[in-house]
């Protein structure tokens, strides 16, 4: 009940969407009431096709596919934006489970952890990632941009964005659900695209990003109802119910990007062998003043 007069004095908009938005019918009736036309070109930005791609699909195809699909795998960022993204995370302080009182160095992370008592899961660099030059490209990339308000078929809004790390630790369900590590979807506008990048070289160790194939546009209404509670629902389950053979894990080399609708159900998982440092950005079609925490 408070979330709920939160979010009601926060920006009553956004309670109403966050209830309508978890259904399919209202998604796409909100999608196709909007009318975006495409540049004639896209200029040339950051993304660059995959290495062996022999080109990067155009942006309407891109967005074609997620329509399609509910997600995209299949571009890269330029070496030079990689590079100084890698160099920001390992000169920049982040911050242990999020928590803006516990920051350290990445390098220093067992010392860190020795003095914490507790092997960590996640850290992420709070807001510091928007004073960083190759984000702020990243984030204004007209290729990006073009995807996103092609999919949304409105101009695209930034909402957010993150840098985080993903650490091998021992971990609970709780721990597991509270950091998005159980197949979930998230409801942040009537519709959104979140675009994701590895900066780390991510095999089936490394905590790869994993959907399910179709579930942004086939979702029984039960599950429709209870929108972001999706994530209380046992993992096996849903792959029994959604189809085993439309789980598609995402691995590769640092740089691969991939994007997807966040309603399609998906999560990441925790690394087991190495870390995972992971960029993501969000936009949607409209501006709320508030968020759900
Ligand atoms: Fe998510």
């Amino acid at each position: 009940m408070q979330a709920i007069l939160r979010l009601l004095r926060g920006d009553p908009r956004f309670l109403v969407m966050s209830w309508l938005a978890r259904f399919i019918a209202v998604r796409e009736w909100v999608a196709n009431r909007g009318s975006y036309t495409p540049p004639a070109t896209v200029g040339q930005g950051v993304i660059q096709a995959t290495a062996g791609a022999r080109f990067l699909d155009s942006s309407g195809q891109v967005a074609k596919l997620i329509k399609a699909h509910g997600y995209y795998v299949g571009f890269s960022l330029q070496s030079s934006i990689l590079q100084d993204l890698r160099t920001f995370a390992e000169t920049m302080p982040c911050y242990a489970n999020r928590d803006p009182t516990l920051p350290f160095y990445v390098k220093n992370k067992v010392q860190f952890e020795q003095e914490l008592g507790a092997p960590l899961l996640v850290a992420g660099y709070l807001d510091s990632h928007e004073t960083c030059d190759a984000y702020q490209k990243l984030k204004t990339d007209p290729y990006l941009l073009d995807v996103a308000s092609q999919y949304l078929n409105h101009s695209a809004v930034y909402m957010r964005g993150e840098l985080a790390w993903g650490f091998p630790a021992p971990n609970t369900l709780a721990e597991r659900v509270s950091t998005a590590r159980v197949y979930h979807c998230d409801i942040n506008d009537f519709k959104t695209i979140k675009f994701f990048f590895y900066l780390t070289d991510v095999g089936e160790g490394e905590g790869p990003h994993a959907y399910i194939k179709g579930s942004h546009r086939h979702r029984q209404f039960g599950h429709q109802w209870i929108g972001q509670g999706c994530a209380a629902i046992d993992d096996d389950i849903l792959v029994e119910l959604y189809g085993r053979d439309r789980v598609h894990v995402v691995t590769g080399p640092a740089g691969l990007g991939f994007a997807g609708d966040p309603y399609c159900l998906h999560k990441g998982s925790v690394p087991d062998q190495q870390p995972r440092l992971l960029l993501q950005l969000e936009y949607g079609i409209y501006p709320y003043r508030i968020w759900y925490f």
